[in-house]
């Protein structure tokens, strides 16, 4: 992979690259579409990332199918797709980590502790390998997108970094790998985290400013699913990722979810912007 984007930039050509861990949704090839507009050719890496998962979490169960990937791939024309093994990447005596600190400690990561550690290590190797001038990202992961652009300037990487609007099935549930856990039943449960996100959206809109409140509300809509069970749900600015208790005119925030329905936790989020 170096080898070859050594070449393509000794040829001159920029380099797009979107990180996944594969069976791609309308999400991920948004941000395909975005990296093809921008840069003369794109890489998708594809690889499930073994160090950003706990060891009670989902990585052996983690959706995959290379083959369906390859064929969405195939039909947007990508120019390369980067599918490493575990072995090659995470080499015998393997002992080097990337930690961002601060970011890193809440919302997710008072759940996760170790993910954001395994997600900036894989990006930073990710980075080295295909040499990108450009990397894209997708907005649901909020917090992932903020730690990721610390990375890169604390470490000065040359790579800017894009992200990418929220794609949402019709019914308003974020894309996400994970949906295929849900149970028909679950789904229709799961739909409460965007509603939740509407409400919050809509009470900004009729003028409530205190942050309290909004969580209150979402909070009472989201426990009225039986089946669903509260991790978090925070508003932060989305400058500097701290919580915030009043919005504040001509500032921008994030109101995130984290949310098991059944035995399947997903996060999504909304972007408040006060004007
Ligand atoms: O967002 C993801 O799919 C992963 O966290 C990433 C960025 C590909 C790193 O493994």
């Amino acid at each position: 992979m170096q080898q070859i984007s050594a070449r393509l930039k000794a040829e001159g050509k920029t380099i797009g690259l979107v990180p996944t861990m594969g069976f791609l949704h309308a999400g991920h090839l948004s941000l395909v579409e975005k990296s093809k507009k921008k840069s003369d050719v794109t890489v998708v890496s594809i690889f499930i990332n073994p160090t950003q998962f706990a060891i009670n979490e989902d990585l052996n169960k983690y959706p995959r199918d290379i083959e369906r990937d390859k064929k969405f791939l195939r039909k947007l024309n990508v120019d390369y797709v980067f599918i490493p093994e575990a072995s090659e990447i995470y080499q015998e005596n393997y002992q080097t980590y990337v930690e961002v600190e601060k970011i890193t400690k809440i919302l997710e990561g008072e759940f996760r502790p170790t993910h954001f550690k395994g997600v900036t290590s894989i990006v930073s190797i990710l980075f080295n390998s295909v040499m990108p001038n450009y990397a894209f990202f997708g907005q649901k992961d909020a917090q992932q997108a903020a730690v990721i652009k610390q990375m890169v300037k604390d470490l000065k990487y040359n790579v800017s970094i894009f992200i990418s609007p929220i794609v949402r099935e019709a019914d308003g549930l974020a894309m996400s790998s994970r949906n295929v856990y849900l149970s028909a039943a679950e789904r229709h449960d799961a739909l409460v985290l965007s509603r939740s996100l509407k409400l919050a959206e809509n009470l900004v809109l009729s003028g409530e400013r205190n942050t309290g409140i909004i969580i209150s509300k979402m909070n009472d809509m989201i426990n009225s699913v039986k089946n669903s069970k509260l991790d978090y749900i925070k508003v932060i600015d989305s400058d500097n990722f701290t919580l915030t208790d009043r919005l504040i005119k001509n500032k921008n925030y994030y109101v995130l979810i984290a949310c098991r329905i059944g035995s399947t936790r997903l996060i999504d989020n909304t972007l408040l912007k006060i004007r």
